[in-house]
């Protein structure tokens, strides 16, 4: 786990909420806020080297968000080609490298192949370190995990009296990124709605009002500033 040595965020996750309300607030359809959103997060990634955030993941769909319209959740998928088609040059010139957490296998396979390769595309960069959950669920993740490292016991190539925290952890989708240091979620719901909770055991929280698609770069600069007044504690006494 991080240390409190650097006042600025090293890992920002953001829980971009308040697309469908942003779009009604217009009379539009919902799909409408999702587009809308979406560039947002171009302009954020774009904002992180000058604001010193190495890791940003961003909560995309959730294993719960099934549960919508079939229009709105084959919209939804739509988008998410597109924003690969869209940006893939310019994030590998920009030196984001672009991962993908979450279960693969219920999406459509084009869009699994498309992800595929825009990771590929951008495995080598280290400018930024951009995650995107898409059919991801903390449970659902702790679970897949659970079953990876079952299996791996089952076959002897992991001894059950060697696994603690760190092991499991190695097996998320996220075994190789930081613990986010900071948790934005946008829109007024003050709630995780299932985003990474084993990782964010120690994060600092920020539930903002802004909806998503309102979100800008100068929003997110004022929230790394509050973070960087915080005291972390790890569970320890200071001062
Ligand atoms: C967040 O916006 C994006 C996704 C969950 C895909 P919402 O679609 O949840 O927007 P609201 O919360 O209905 O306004
Ligand atoms: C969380 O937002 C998921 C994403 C932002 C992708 P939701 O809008 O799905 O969360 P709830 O339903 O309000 O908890
Ligand atoms: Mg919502």
């Amino acid at each position: 786990m991080k240390d409190n040595t650097t006042p600025y965020p090293l890992h920002v996750a953001v829980i971009m909420d308040g697309n469908g309300r942003w779009a009604q607030a217009r009379g539009k359809p919902r799909l409408f806020g999702h587009q809308e959103g979406g560039k947002r997060v171009r302009d954020i990634v774009q904002a992180c080297p000058q604001l010193g955030v190495k890791y940003l993941t961003v909560f995309a769909f959730s294993t719960e968000n099934w549960k919508r319209t079939q229009t709105e959740v084959s919209g939804l998928m739509t988008l998410f080609k597109r924003y690969i088609i869209r940006e893939s040059k310019s994030l590998r010139d920009n030196g984001v490298c672009v991962r993908f957490i979450g279960d693969r296998i219920r999406l459509e396979k084009k869009l699994v192949e498309m992800m595929d390769r825009l990771e590929k595309l951008t495995a080598d960069n280290d400018m930024v370190h951009l995650t995107i959950a898409i059919n991801y669920g903390g449970r659902d993740e702790v679970a897949r995990a659970t079953k990876r490292l079952s299996r791996d016991i089952k076959s002897g190539k992991l001894d059950p009296e060697q696994v603690d925290a760190e092991t499991l952890a190695s097996y998320l989708d996220t075994y190789v990124l930081p613990d986010p240091d900071l948790v934005i979620r946008t829109s007024g719901e003050a709630r995780i709605s299932n985003f990474l909770l084993w990782q964010s055991a120690y994060s600092e929280y920020e539930f903002i009002d802004t909806l998503w698609p309102d979100f800008t770069p100068e929003i997110f600069a004022g929230i790394l500033e509050n973070f960087a007044k915080r005291e972390r504690r790890f569970g320890a006494v200071t001062g």
